[in-house]
């Protein structure tokens, strides 16, 4: 069955981001000049998706206002013969059929994806961390809708990290499957590196089967008192077959100011507008600091 909706969490505290998260929503955080949130409604549309439903907390009303009309604004810009600025503002509502529910209570990653269930139904569907940004140019949602259709299971997007960081991941014992695919056996939400099993870390990308919903409801609270993802797709992965596709490209936790700080020096380098400016001031910056 094709895979028609995706769902974004949103409702974190983002207390990695604190005092920028006090007042605004994290993925409302500009990457250079696009909330994080825009790229990955952009991600989606991309990889096929018409309806996309983003879970919002409290306080994050900005995040409804960006994927609506503004005609005020459409006017003024439209006064003043800013065709291409129009342009740019009216796409963001275009992009896809966004809807929104509230997580009343910042229960889990796992619990956000709950609340989802009146809204996706019973069929396959996408989860996308909305601080989670893949390159533009890396197709692996693409790649993953591809190997839920030819297996008809959930994929779940993982990457190798070292020993150390292990511990800020969910981590996956798996066994080999296909090129780019392994099966998962078990998954451990952020595990001391002595205790990780391996090296390789879930992601914020993931298509699952319906019954990931059936999983999180027998999933009781586990670290830190929320219901993680995590555990319910270790239970999932013990009733049917649950995949992981390893992803070797370029990603950014932009929820971590440090990736933030990275994504945007990356993607700031590689705009065509800002692009050849920003490198040669790079380039001063690098050697004045004598950094290399
Ligand atoms: P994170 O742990 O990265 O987000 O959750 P956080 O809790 O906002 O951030 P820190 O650690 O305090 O800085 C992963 C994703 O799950 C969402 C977050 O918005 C983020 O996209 N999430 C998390 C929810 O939607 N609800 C929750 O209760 C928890």
């Amino acid at each position: 069955m094709k895979v028609r909706k995706a769902v974004i969490p949103a409702a974190g505290l983002g207390t990695r981001f604190l005092p920028a998260t006090k007042a605004q929503p994290k993925v409302m955080l500009p990457v250079i000049d696009i909330p994080a949130i825009q790229l990955v409604v952009e991600e989606a549309a991309r990889g096929g998706i018409e309806d996309v439903l983003i879970v919002t907390g409290r306080g994050q009303r900005a995040i409804e206002d960006h994927f609506d009309r503004n005609l005020e604004l459409e006017r003024f810009l439209e006064d003043k013969a800013k065709f291409d600025e129009l342009k740019r503002i009216r796409q963001i509502s275009d992009m896809a059929e966004v809807h929104y529910i509230r997580q009343k209570e910042a229960l889990g990653l796992g619990h956000a994806i709950s609340v989802a269930q009146a809204h996706v139904g019973d069929e396959p569907f996408a989860v996308m961390l909305g601080d989670d940004l893949i390159h533009p140019s890396e197709p692996l949602l693409g790649q993953m809708l591809r190997s839920h259709d030819t297996f008809g299971r959930s994929v779940i997007a993982a990457m190798e990290v070292s020993k150390q960081d292990i511990s800020l991941y969910g981590c996956i014992q798996a066994e080999p499957f296909e090129e780019h695919l392994v099966r998962i056996l078990s998954i451990i939400e952020k595990p001391s590196p002595e205790e990780a099993p391996s090296n390789l870390a879930v992601i914020g990308r993931y298509v699952f089967t319906p019954e990931i919903f059936d999983a999180l409801r027998r999933t009781t609270p586990g670290r830190a008192g929320e219901i993680q993802l995590t555990d319910a797709i270790n239970l999932l992965a013990q009733e049917q077959a649950v995949y992981a596709y390893r992803f070797e490209g370029r990603r950014f936790d932009v929820g971590n100011p440090l990736d933030y700080l990275k994504a945007t020096v990356e993607l700031g380098a590689e705009r065509d507008d800002l692009g050849p400016e920003f490198r040669a001031w790079l380039a001063q910056f690098v050697q004045r600091e004598k950094l290399v």
